[in-house]
């Protein structure tokens, strides 16, 4: 008490209020400096009509050489410019399409799920000439790359023809086959005007828990190299006009290898986790599908979301630099998946400058382009990145770009769209699902089946279930459980395929009581819901209480049991299946269900073999 009269002696009410006013300005000038400090500051690029750059530029002249109209593009570029080119950005995060132009931005994409408002091929096509339009409304007119995740057909797009997943085709071993499904895919791609595919994934497989399994075609280095050989190529035989189909090589690098139980994301638990292989493991057993495809001169290479001996991927700078662009020799772009930048610890900024540093070139932010745009134009004021390093990235975007002949104005006339779904691709569907089909069982040459035979019951969840068929990648991120995507039934299939004098009788859980006697011949469907990523990730990949009831159930209805198991991996089967007459997997083979029929009936062979081990 006594010490603070005296105080307040010595100091007149006015001199308080002062020294508090200072103070208080003080505080609030500093928590300013600190917000402005963390929000980076962002620029826009230079606003010109697109006639202040010469029509007779070198750069567009699409006669001459791709590395002397990279030059010449590069070297007409503002620094802002420049670093729009490394933006990649999920559609749905452009709330205002004049951003495109205001930034310059290089890339977009279409998550699964990403759909115009009205899912229809020509819905796609205007929504991507639209992105494309403001595009080239900027200074050099430098096109976007547009990309999705076309992995089992174009089948973000309903009415798209859906082909059967990698998995599927790895069980084929037919790099023929694998060629025409990548070509026609790219077909459909190009026809609503985008060039470019997150597909092929090469990764070789080591444990089938993953969510992923599927998206592979299987364990084995040698087939996996083939096929994903025969995918490129197919992709890159694709045109339309001057419009040429692009692919992305991924996940590098690994991710097959990844340890259960690692995962970084807490949701999951494999998928996005750790990879623990030693050096000559990964360069023996994961390189080799990607030293092929960069000979292939596949222009993109997506980094995995995974570690290497916990570093992500897209931070490891020996990865990506040394082995990827410097000994393999890979000229085309690097481009990081979904929020793979980001994950790197460090905070945000730290995880752009780690990123490009390491050999990132194109990022997938995927949503916040504007605080990216501002981390990169900090990095360069402070020398965390070299003007040579953003050279080098967007050259190898260009690059990708020219590939894809997208300076030449190729986006597509809407001519093609009615390729989407053609009878062609279907057949080439149903084709595909054929040569997939790999026989597991078959006690008493139960097949073929006769399709003169009188009676046929069908049950299980998959019988009538496209979405189940189909798997993820569909329409929707983690697909459609049920039939609400175009596509023939594997039930549609058998009752297209019997004579008419059968009788075919469904049942979803198979309840046939009412049955006079036993059918001839019952057929049970059964398998996996759909499931993307890390969602897929599963401790024990096995039939369900359900499933294994329905079987059952059909067992005791009919004289002879077939089970056909549609899933993305060998799922476990339980010691009473070698009572089962027959077995097939069937994994996801997308629209084209009547393919089953073909071969269970015997208008075709068993051609497919295991692409990864079976325990059985
Ligand atoms: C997946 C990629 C995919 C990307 C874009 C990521 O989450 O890992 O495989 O290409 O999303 O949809
Ligand atoms: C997107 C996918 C992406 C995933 C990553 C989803 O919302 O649609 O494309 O792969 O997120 O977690």
């Amino acid at each position: 008490m006594k010490s603070k009269k005296w105080l307040c002696s010595l100091m007149p009410a006015r001199i308080v209020f002062l020294i508090s006013l200072i103070i208080i300005i003080a505080v609030m000038v500093g928590l300013g400096y600190i917000i402005l400090k963390r929000q980076p500051k962002v620029s826009l690029v230079e606003a010109c009509p697109p006639t202040c750059t010469p029509a007779d530029a070198l750069y567009r002249n699409a006669d001459l050489p791709v590395d002397q109209r990279i030059d010449d593009l590069l070297s007409r570029m503002t620094e802002m410019e420049k670093i729009g080119q490394l933006v990649l950005v999920e559609k749905n995060s452009v709330h205002d399409s004049d951003d495109i132009t205001r930034h310059g931005i290089g890339g977009m994409l279409s998550g699964g799920g990403g759909y115009p408002k009205q899912n229809t091929p020509v819905a796609w096509l205007d929504m991507v000439r639209g992105f494309q339009t403001k595009a080239k409304a900027t200074r050099l007119g430098i096109p976007l790359l547009y990309g999705v995740d076309a992995i089992h057909g174009h089948a973000n797009v309903i009415g798209a023809t859906v082909f059967p997943h990698a998995i599927g085709l790895g069980a084929s071993h037919d790099p023929d086959l694998v060629y025409r499904v990548a070509q026609a895919t790219a077909q459909e791609m190009l026809a609503t005007g985008i060039h470019w595919n997150f597909a092929p994934d090469i990764n070789v497989v080591q444990d089938t828990r993953w969510g992923r399994t599927y998206e592979t075609f299987g364990s084995s280095t040698e087939l996996v190299t083939s096929l994903g050989l025969a995918y490129i190529e197919g992709t890159q035989s694709a045109s339309l006009n001057s419009a040429k189909a692009i692919v992305t090589a991924k996940a590098y690098l690994g991710a097959g290898a990844m340890v259960w139980g690692s995962s970084s994301n807490k949701d999951f638990k494999i998928d996005q986790g750790n990879t623990m292989a030693d050096e000559k493991t990964l360069r023996r057993v994961h390189l080799p599908p990607f030293e092929t495809a960069i000979k292939a001169d596949a222009p993109v290479v997506m980094v995995g979301l995974n570690s290497w001996n916990g570093i992500k991927l897209s931070a490891n700078h020996y990865l990506l630099t040394d082995v990827l662009k410097t000994e393999l020799g890979f000229r085309g772009m690097v481009v990081s998946d979904w929020y793979g930048v980001y994950e790197i610890p460090g905070g945000e900024y730290r995880a752009v400058v780690t990123a490009i540093n390491a050999g990132v070139d194109m990022v997938m932010l995927p949503f916040d382009y504007k605080s990216f745009i501002g981390y990169m134009e900090r990095a360069l004021e402070n020398g965390d990145i070299s003007s040579e390093r953003l050279d080098d990235a967007v050259r190898r975007i260009l690059r990708a770009k020219f590939v894809a002949g997208l300076f030449e104005d190729s986006s597509s006339d809407g001519s093609t769209l009615a390729s989407l779904g053609s009878p062609a691709n279907r057949s080439l569907a149903r084709e595909a699902v054929r040569k997939s089909l790999v026989q597991l069982q078959n006690n008493n040459k139960t097949l073929p089946l006769s399709p003169n035979t009188d009676r046929i019951i069908v049950a299980g969840s998959s019988a009538n279930n496209l979405g189940r068929q189909m798997g993820a990648w569909t329409v929707e991120w983690q697909g459609i459980d049920g039939n609400w995507v175009p596509g023939t039934t594997i039930l549609d299939g058998i009752k297209a395929t019997v004579s008419p004098l059968t009788v075919v009788d469904y049942s979803l859980d198979g309840s046939f009581d009412k049955l006079p006697n036993k059918a001839t011949v019952g057929i049970v469907v059964v398998g996996e819901a759909p499931y993307a990523e890390g969602i897929g990730d599963n401790a024990h990949p096995s039939l369900s209480a359900i499933d294994l009831a329905t079987i059952e159930r059909v067992r005791i209805a009919s004289q002879r049991l077939v089970v056909v198991i549609v899933s993305g991996r060998p799922l476990e089967l339980p010691a009473q299946s070698s009572n089962w007459d027959a077995i097939v997997a069937a994994w996801l083979p997308g629209s084209e269900g009547e393919g089953i029929a073909d071969v269970l009936f015997g208008d075709y062979p068993f051609r497919g073999t295991l692409p990864l081990e079976w325990p059985r």
